[in-house]
């Protein structure tokens, strides 16, 4: 854990009664030796390659200072909140402020706000349960190995997606400074679950490798793919309807249905196991996981709907009904891999019952971006699930005395 007290021994005593401030004390001027040493000792010395040195100087000085910054005019008017746009703006990408999606901005904060690192959770227990031949059953092994085995790559797609595919089409600032702070909670991620295989002593190629040989876990991960490739071209513009509108895909497969479906049926499998005293430090940390996910899949929701309000043109019954048609595809990849980790009842689920809750997610995603709910009545079967997305502070969930959060890296333990 970070201690600062060290660094900052006085600041409880000095930080609620500020001392008042006070004038700067004029810099005396340096004593006549000194300034005469170093002089003396300055410029002792030249380049190694007097043409190289030229070479550079001459480059300064035909510099052209608007050519290296994408669509800059030089002596152009400040940005308006008006020029901004979130999609095919024109407007200087450079210029954070003024801002005018307040809503980005905010959970860009919040996002920084709940920072952890993997390394904080204590996975002793699990390793000692792991290890012993009876503390788990062969369906709660599959389970996690399953879990593991997707996750692992599945966080490395969706920051490949934000990296190489989605940022430089978001044509804001305030919604890349959150896409940057999303891409590094997904290394994050991507972090945690290796520190879990690795904890665990896990096969780490078979873990890596699921996503390729295990059908369920690879139809999943094909399908989120499947909609990055056309955007990560890198001559792919957005600009008309069709790339707009495939843009719009794009976001729709991660936000919505990657991060918003096929991370569902895992994370209740995980956090149920927590639940009943099981594999808490791989809980604890998908606990921390799914609460970032739910503020990227918000996010993710925000900008949706925002890009319909700037470009009603794009949301056409077609495509609306090709949309709905996409979160019922991924709906069904995710009920097919509920099926294949529990052929069984298990940790007070099984597949039918995953299946209704799975149902409830689609109508909420559905709901979310303004499409009609396609499963009607579909209940929540665990209302805990909600619970812990909306935990704001920690409260002993799986009794390892997490408390809060803190900005600064770590969290605070009794
Ligand atoms: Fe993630
Ligand atoms: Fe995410």
């Amino acid at each position: 854990m970070l201690n600062w007290d060290e660094f900052h021994e006085d600041d409880t005593a000095t930080a609620e009664v500020p001392e008042p401030k006070k004038a700067p004390e004029p810099t005396p001027a340096p004593a006549a030796e000194a300034t005469d040493e170093v002089r003396e000792s300055a410029g002792n010395y030249q380049a190694a390659d007097q043409d190289r040195m030229a070479r550079a100087r001459k480059s300064l000085e035909e510099l052209d200072v608007a050519a290296g910054l994408e669509e800059l005019e030089m002596g152009a008017a400040r940005i308006e909140v008006d020029d901004k746009k979130m999609i095919n703006a024109r407007a200087d990408l450079n210029q954070l402020v003024p801002f005018k999606y307040e809503w980005a901005w905010q959970k860009y904060l919040d996002g920084s706000a709940n920072h952890w690192m993997p390394q904080e959770v204590n996975m002793n227990a699990d390793i000692a349960l792991w290890k012993s031949n009876d503390g788990l059953t062969a369906d709660e092994r599959r389970i996690v190995e399953r879990s593991l085995g997707y996750f692992s790559t599945a966080d490395s797609l969706v920051a490949n997606n934000l990296v190489l595919a989605l940022y430089r089409l978001i044509t804001n600032p305030e919604c890349r400074q959150y896409l940057l702070r999303q891409a590094f909670e997904e290394a994050i991620h991507t972090h945690a679950y290796q520190y879990c295989v690795e904890s665990l002593g896990m096969d780490e190629g078979e873990v890596f490798n699921m996503y390729r040989e295990v059908p369920s876990v690879a139809a999943k991960s094909a399908w989120s793919l499947k909609h990055t490739q056309s955007l990560a071209r890198p001559n792919f513009q957005t600009g008309t309807v069709e790339t707009d509108q495939e843009l719009l895909r794009n976001l729709i497969a991660f936000y919505c249905v990657t991060e918003g479906i096929f991370f569902y049926c895992g994370f209740s499998q995980i956090l149920s196991m927590g639940r009943r005293n099981k594999m808490t430090g791989v809980a604890e940390q998908f606990q921390y996981i799914l609460r970032d996910e739910s503020m990227h899949l918000n996010f993710g929701v925000d900008m949706i709907n925002q890009i319909k309000i700037e470009n009603p043109n794009l949301w056409t019954p077609e495509f609306q009904d090709e949309v709905t048609q996409m979160i019922l595809e991924g709906t069904e990849l995710e009920i097919s891999y509920a099926r294949d980790t529990m052929p069984r009842g298990v940790l007070g689920m099984n597949a039918a019952i995953m299946e209704e809750y799975l149902h409830f997610i689609c109508n909420r995603r559905l709901a979310q971006i303004g499409l009609k709910e396609q499963f009607p009545g579909a209940q929540n079967p665990f209302p805990w699930m909600s619970e812990i997305i909306d935990l704001r502070k920690e409260k002993n969930f799986f009794e390892t005395r997490v408390t809060e959060y803190q900005v600064g890296g770590a969290l605070s333990w009794d």
